[in-house]
């Protein structure tokens, strides 16, 4: 389970970047939007939701989340950093990101201006991109997981 969580994330970035792009291009292009624009915004949100499944699964199974809170106590793990991160930092900054995603999705079905959809599909792909790359456990930070564990 932490195996696919952690491949997915990936898919989720490519996604991201892919929504980022077609939408900043289309945008400045000034172009119409058409019924194969809403699929990039969808496919990342899609990957973002079973991202949200696997870590809900891991958060409530896994040692890192509901099982450290009950044995260490939420004092303990504030004050230790690691346990803070996925407690806490991690969960919180991808579940912002989550609604980022949703939000870049629901602009594709406004009506009204073309290039309004777009940058609203760039801005809030853009800030849940941010979201995912601060709250990511990249090696070099404490929290530190491997970039292709079991590989
Ligand atoms: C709100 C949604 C999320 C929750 C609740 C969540 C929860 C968790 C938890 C509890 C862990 C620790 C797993 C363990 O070792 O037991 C974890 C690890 C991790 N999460 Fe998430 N996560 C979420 C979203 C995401 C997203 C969107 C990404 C990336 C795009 C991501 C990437 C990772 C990575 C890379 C790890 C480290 C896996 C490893 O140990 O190799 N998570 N997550």
């Amino acid at each position: 389970m932490v195996h696919a969580h952690s491949f997915l994330r990936w898919i989720v970035l490519i996604l991201a970047l892919l929504t980022i792009i077609k939408s900043y291009s289309a945008m400045s292009s000034k172009r119409s939007f058409t019924p194969g624009d809403r699929k990039m915004p969808l496919f990342f949100m899609i990957s973002m939701d079973i991202q949200l499944l696997l870590g809900l699964v891991l958060y409530f199974t896994g040692a890192w989340g509901v099982k450290n809170i009950q044995n260490q106590g939420m004092g303990n793990v504030m004050k230790d950093s690691i346990s803070r991160f996925f407690a806490i930092e991690h969960t919180i900054g991808m579940l912002l990101a989550v609604i980022f995603a949703h939000v870049a999705y629901s602009a594709t079905k406004k009506t009204g201006d073309d290039t309004a959809k777009f940058k609203r599909i760039f801005i809030f792909s853009l800030l849940s991109l941010l979201a995912i790359m601060l709250s990511i456990p990249w090696p070099f930070r404490e929290a530190g997981r491997p970039l292709f564990p079991g590989m």
